[in-house]
């Protein structure tokens, strides 16, 4: 059957009753689709024949004309605080790579010197089989766990001819790269089985740091070498221990809480003397997944929201029209309307199950407020049981740090309103950006970190929050908006 995809003038030749969302997946297209083709997102959207249709739910059966909607780049957040690097000098040039659910960073450096010479970030091409971990784990065990594995090396081996480029050097002259990654990408890039992750109680099949060869991995020299620092459990992993290394959590004095909310929220609780780690599973909701109007932090997300005096105003990135509400918006405008009484505690919406936003084509629905209610309780929930498995209360702690793009972004005051974080800790709260991305620089470039990771990673304890009786009780208790702030 023939398929002209619109937009980018492609014609090209489909098996009759192959699913389209498969075709343009091979065309390396990268169809938005966060539930992984189940038909329950509505984000592979397309209009075939100039109609509607979900890609993952429509066979082709006929010639078709496919329109694709216009795709955005997300914001991907590159930049952390500035932590001070002292290379070991043993490479002349070095990589590190973020590897994210959702984006993938690189940054490429000066081995003796530390100074970063370039930097490159694309999306995970994974996303395209499902925008969570668990669909991703799905899709590799039912079969396609080199698909998964070759799409990102192929991905990190993009990121690092372009890097190189930039630098002005050849691949070849890159002897050594980190790689850091929550512990479903972990296993998806090494191509190890993640069915243990599945099941309880939830461990990763491999936790240990790694140092391999890089053949088949990065395209550097080919004797090079890749660092792949530790898991810490089934979803606590390697991103999170970067994000200790880039803190240095085992060396403060006071009592800090250190957050990545994305599809799971790891948290740490700790300082010099102890440190316990968990992950809450907030699922998709602050990423734009399940959320009618939800959209990634791209041009024509609503990302911010302000109410003053009972009126609502709006920010759109990019400044054009805005089309949907990424997770900062999303958490602003729940805020918003909380303040204005538009939606009580209990999550109720007041004035009928749709709430429109003014002037756009975005609206907020009864379901959504739902949506967001249960991930920011398994985040606050998260909070709690670790301050009692602390034996210390919220307000004891000393300073929040908020890591990844979701924490940069986010506004303290709206994620304080809804009660994700505790109220009392509003002005405690610091965006410290790509802690995890610092962390892989970190141990690129110096092996004494490399073997920190390690300390760190064995060193944190880790609580189980599902196998946790109290747990259910202290999330359904999260479930409401809190009203009191500080
Ligand atoms: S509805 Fe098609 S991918 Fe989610």
């Amino acid at each position: 059957m023939k398929l002209t995809i619109g937009g980018i003038d492609r014609v090209l030749e489909a098996p009759e009753g192959a699913v389209l969302l498969d075709i343009l997946r091979q065309q390396g297209l990268h169809p938005d689709a966060p539930c992984g083709g189940k038909g329950t997102c509505g984000k592979c959207r397309v209009l075939v024949d100039g109609k509607e249709a979900l890609a993952c739910q429509t066979r082709v059966d006929r010639d078709m004309t496919v329109l694709l909607p216009r795709q955005q780049g997300a914001q991907i957040l590159t930049d952390a605080r500035a932590v001070s690097i002292q290379p070991d000098g043993t490479n002349k040039y070095v990589i590190a790579f973020d590897l994210g659910t959702t984006t993938v960073v690189a940054y490429l450096m000066d081995g003796i010197t530390g100074q970063l010479l370039s930097k490159e970030s694309c999306m995970n091409p994974q996303a395209q089989y499902g925008a969570d971990v668990i669909s991703r784990i799905q899709y590799a065990m039912d079969g396609n766990a080199s698909t998964l594995s070759g799409c990102i090396r192929s991905a990190l081996g993009e990121l690092t001819r372009k890097a190189a480029e930039k630098a002005g050097i050849s691949t070849e002259e890159i002897t050594l790269g980190c790689i850091v990654g929550n512990t479903a990408m972990h296993h998806l890039l090494l191509e190890i089985d993640p069915q243990p992750l599945t099941v309880p109680p939830y461990m990763p099949a491999q936790s240990q740091a790694l140092c391999i060869p890089s053949q088949g991995i990065l395209p550097i020299h080919p004797k090079g070498t890749v660092r792949i620092l530790p898991n810490i459990a089934g979803f606590v992993g390697a991103d999170t221990v970067g994000c200790l290394l880039s803190t240095r959590l085992d060396t403060l004095e006071e009592l800090t809480l250190m957050i990545d909310i994305g599809t799971n929220g790891e948290m740490v609780l700790g300082n010099k003397q102890r440190r316990i780690a968990c992950s809450t599973a907030a699922g998709p909701a602050f990423e734009g997944a399940k959320i009618e109007c939800g959209m990634r932090g791209a041009p024509g997300a609503i990302d911010h929201v302000t109410c003053r005096e009972g009126k609502l105003s709006f920010h759109v990135i990019g400044e054009g029209e805005a089309v949907g509400l990424c997770g900062s918006g999303l958490l602003d405008l729940i805020a918003a309307l909380l303040e204005k009484g538009e939606i009580s505690e209990s999550g109720r919406m007041e004035s009928g199950t749709v709430f429109p936003i003014e002037g756009t084509r975005a609206y907020l629905t009864q379901k959504d407020v739902r949506e967001v209610q249960l991930a920011k309780a398994a985040i606050r929930a998260g909070i709690e049981l670790l301050c009692q498995a602390m034996k210390v209360r919220p307000e004891d702690i000393h300073q929040v740090l908020l890591a990844g793009a979701f924490g940069n972004y986010l506004n303290p005051g709206s994620a304080c309103a809804i009660g994700m974080i505790p109220p009392v800790l509003q002005s405690r709260i610091i965006p410290i950006g790509n802690a995890a991305g610092e962390g892989a620089r970190l141990a690129a470039l110096n092996e004494e970190e490399f073997e920190c990771s390690k300390r760190l990673a064995s060193e944190t304890e880790f609580l189980e929050l599902a196998s946790m009786p109290e747990f259910n009780d202290c999330y359904v208790d999260c479930l409401c908006f809190e009203e009191e702030s500080e």
